[in-house]
């Protein structure tokens, strides 16, 4: 039988806001002691940059669009564009990605769902060669 129900959004398929919550908690655990990837967030505090993070997802899977009304349209590249993204940080960062995700054992439909989003996402931020 098949985990994805079309009459709710992905957001809800996922465990909404619980969920993406967990996620981008495990995400930014990682991020915290990356010597690469963590001198790259500015200030101090990760957990502005983990709020976007959860606001964006939510909203791209169908769930509130906080994001938006809070940010104005998404443009992930053009607000990437001030962090030299090359593949290094883009694998780094997809690795944190996927190691959080495998901590939330979805059921595999929705896990592949989310894992192919992320594998072509994350390149499609890489700014520079390095
Ligand atoms: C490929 C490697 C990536 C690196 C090194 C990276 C790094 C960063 C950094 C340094 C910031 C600024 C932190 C802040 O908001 O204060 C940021 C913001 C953000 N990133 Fe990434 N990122 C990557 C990929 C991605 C991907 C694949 C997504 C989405 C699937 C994403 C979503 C976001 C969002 C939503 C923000 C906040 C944008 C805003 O509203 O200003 N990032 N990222």
């Amino acid at each position: 039988m098949s985990s994805v129900d079309p009459t709710i959004t992905p957001f809800e398929a996922f465990g909404g806001h619980a969920f993406f919550d967990r996620l981008v908690a495990a995400f930014y655990g990682r991020v915290e002691t990356d010597p690469v990837l963590r001198p790259m967030y500015p200030g101090s505090e990760l957990a502005p940059a983990r709020e976007r993070l959860r606001l964006f997802l939510e909203q791209y899977w169908g769930g509130p669009t906080t994001y938006s009304n809070e940010r104005g349209h998404p443009r992930l590249r053009m607000r990437h564009a001030h962090f030299p993204i090359d593949r290094a940080a883009s694998e780094r960062w997809l690795a944190h990605m996927r190691a959080s995700l495998d901590e939330q054992a979805l059921p595999e439909e929705l896990d592949t769902l989310l894992r192919d989003y992320f594998e072509a996402a994350a390149p499609a931020m890489i700014n520079t060669d390095g």
